[in-house]
């Protein structure tokens, strides 16, 4: 049964999973944090470290090692877990791996008797939310992925550097799969309420913008990680903080617009499949899917990956 202190568990202590928790503790974001992880050491190590800082943080939070049976009072499991692609392995294959990873959590942390909100951030995002609600059988308003939450924080920031705009002013989307078919629906970006597009004029020096620096900077989103991952192996700070800010809108329930993936049921036109679309999120989860008015060219774009999604995730399940 869920109580009226804050707790979080934790699923799976690597540098994504670790990440998160340290930015909860230092924004104070729950009263109990619990780390789960299949290699238990771990977590108890990991707990002892962040708990060696509570002299010196802001909040009070309760911080241990624990088990699935400690999700039974939980108001958000976070999952994080995932096996890494060994060399030579293909896509598919490491996902058939995850999927029997998450097998092995999900069905344990329902058992629980747990009731509250599944947080996904294992990739692929999009197919391993999808399969959290199936194994789940819970409502998919309270099975939410990461989705394109960080790649919408990285285009924010992006304009906002190109604009010389605070990004919080900043009101772009992107959408889809949290991955190579994402993209930027420019016909829904605004500068507070002015359409970035109108922005683009005919060339002029005194233009804001152009296409072509738009271009790029959707591409540089798309991109990002790869490019992380070339310099240091994993990306891990900004998706912690990604889904520290979820799980504040959750606790807070702040009705708050974040393109996490959430399962589209004619939304968009689209039924059956898990993808990055801006939702108001709240303490009961996914409160709304927002349908943005996309263009016909950005709909196919949204349909195509939409498409491929749906083929990864029936090409396992
Ligand atoms: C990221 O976009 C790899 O999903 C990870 O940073």
């Amino acid at each position: 049964m869920r109580t009226d202190k804050r707790k979080v568990a934790l699923v799976g202590t690597g540098m994504v999973g670790m990440s998160y928790a340290y930015s909860m503790l230092n924004q104070g974001v729950c009263d109990e944090l619990v780390l789960i992880d299949i290699n238990r050491k771990r977590a108890e190590g990991e707990a002892m470290d962040l708990n060696h800082g509570l002299a010196f943080s802001a909040s009070h939070m309760k911080i241990y090692a624990g088990e699935y049976r400690d999700c039974s009072d939980a108001d958000i499991v976070v999952i994080c877990a995932g096996v890494a692609q060994k060399p030579g392995e293909t896509r598919l294959d490491l996902l058939k791996r995850n999927a029997a990873v998450f097998r092995s959590i999900v069905e344990p942390v329902t058992e629980s008797g747990f009731n509250g909100i599944f947080l996904v951030a294992t990739n692929p995002v999009d197919i391993m939310t999808r399969i959290t609600y199936s194994l789940s059988g819970f409502n998919p308003k309270r099975v939410i992925g990461s989705g394109t939450t960080l790649d919408t924080a990285r285009l924010r920031y992006l304009l906002g550097e190109s604009l010389r705009v605070d990004p919080r002013n900043v009101h772009a989307y992107v959408i889809g799969e949290h991955g190579d078919s994402e993209f930027v629906p420019w016909s829904q970006a605004m500068i507070a309420t002015k359409p970035i597009l109108s922005l683009c004029g005919s060339g002029g020096e005194e233009d804001m913008v152009n296409r072509e620096e738009l271009k790029r900077i959707e591409e540089e989103v798309r991109t990002a990680a790869y490019k992380i991952i070339e310099a240091k192996q994993a990306t891990y700070y900004g998706i912690g903080m990604s889904l520290t800010r979820i799980t504040r809108a959750i606790l807070g329930d702040e009705n708050s617009v974040f393109t996490v993936s959430a399962m589209l049921r004619g939304e968009y036109g689209q039924s059956e499949v898990y993808a990055g679309v801006p939702c108001i999120i709240n303490k009961n989860g996914i409160q709304r899917v927002l349908t943005l008015s996309l263009t016909e060219d950005e709909k196919e774009r949204l349909d195509n990956s939409c498409n491929t999604l749906r083929e990864s995730f029936e090409g396992i399940f």
